[in-house]
């Protein structure tokens, strides 16, 4: 089975609704015919239009960056993993380290809302990685196993082939220290084997793993040209038209 290569852009918390269309707009236009996947993942205001002017263009989705774990209630500020779905959501983003770090989700919390994405017919992009401070004391992979394990290890082969992972060290977010493309290969690498080893190789090799952290157009070719890169989850760089489309266009060629 080929694996998706798939390039996603995490807005955060940017862009009001004029910024977001125009930056919409802008990255459509430079789009050419798209050989690979792409998920424009921004703010919740900005879903609804961007769903629609990316309708009909193969290949291009569109993803929200969380959901909550019940289907619907008494939740203030919160959103459904349903109402995603009927703005024309095909994804979201969960477990990103700025929702375990700033909103204590955990493991537990984070199986819930996995099972509800999926109920709801929305593919997560789950996202693990560890801090500086495991990465200095050797201790990345335990870090990174057992957020799998807690987080999405319960689903069944035919749930799980519906997850993109994203490998995203917390030390290279937003913070210009990209992991090198070594490093990002070396757990990407035991990502899979972790994967093969609960499920099948057959589901590990089908299975799109993306790698976040300060990707930018001048590193994205070296670090999509790894084996077990699939491809990226962008932050900074999802902010500006040129630099993103760029960063698409970085897959070694086929
Ligand atoms: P940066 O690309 O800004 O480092 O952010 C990465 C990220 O967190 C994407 O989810």
């Amino acid at each position: 089975m080929k694996r998706k290569q798939i390039v996603a852009g995490n807005w955060k918390m940017n862009m009001n609704f004029d910024e977001g269309r125009d930056l919409a707009i802008s990255i459509v236009r430079k789009l050419g015919p798209l050989k690979n996947e792409v998920i424009l993942c921004p703010p919740f205001i900005h879903l609804n239009y961007l769903s629609v002017i990316s309708k009909d263009i193969a290949n291009l989705h569109i993803g929200a960056q969380n959901c909550h774990q019940k289907d619907k209630g008494a939740y203030t500020g919160e959103i459904a993993a349903s109402m995603l779905k009927s703005v024309g959501c095909s994804y979201v983003i969960l477990g990103h380290s700025e929702r375990r770090q700033y909103f204590g989700e955990d493991g537990a919390l984070l199986a819930a809302k996995v099972d509800t994405a999926l109920a709801n017919n929305l593919k997560p992009i789950f996202c693990v990685g560890e801090k500086l401070d495991a990465r200095e004391a050797g201790k990345q992979e335990k870090v990174v196993e057992k957020q799998l394990k807690s987080g999405l290890f319960h689903l069944g082969e035919t749930q799980f082939s519906n997850v993109v992972l994203a490998y995203e060290p917390v030390w290279a977010i937003g913070t210009g220290k990209t992991a090198s493309p070594e490093q990002a290969q070396d757990m990407h690498q035991f990502i899979r084997k972790l994967v093969a080893q609960k499920y099948s190789v057959n589901i590990a090799e089908g299975t799109s793993i993306l790698y976040g952290g300060s990707v930018k157009p001048a590193n994205a070719k070296a670090i999509f040209s790894q084996a077990d890169v699939d491809g990226g989850l962008i932050g900074g760089a999802a902010l500006k038209a040129a630099d993103f489309v760029s960063i698409i266009n970085s897959f070694p060629q086929a």
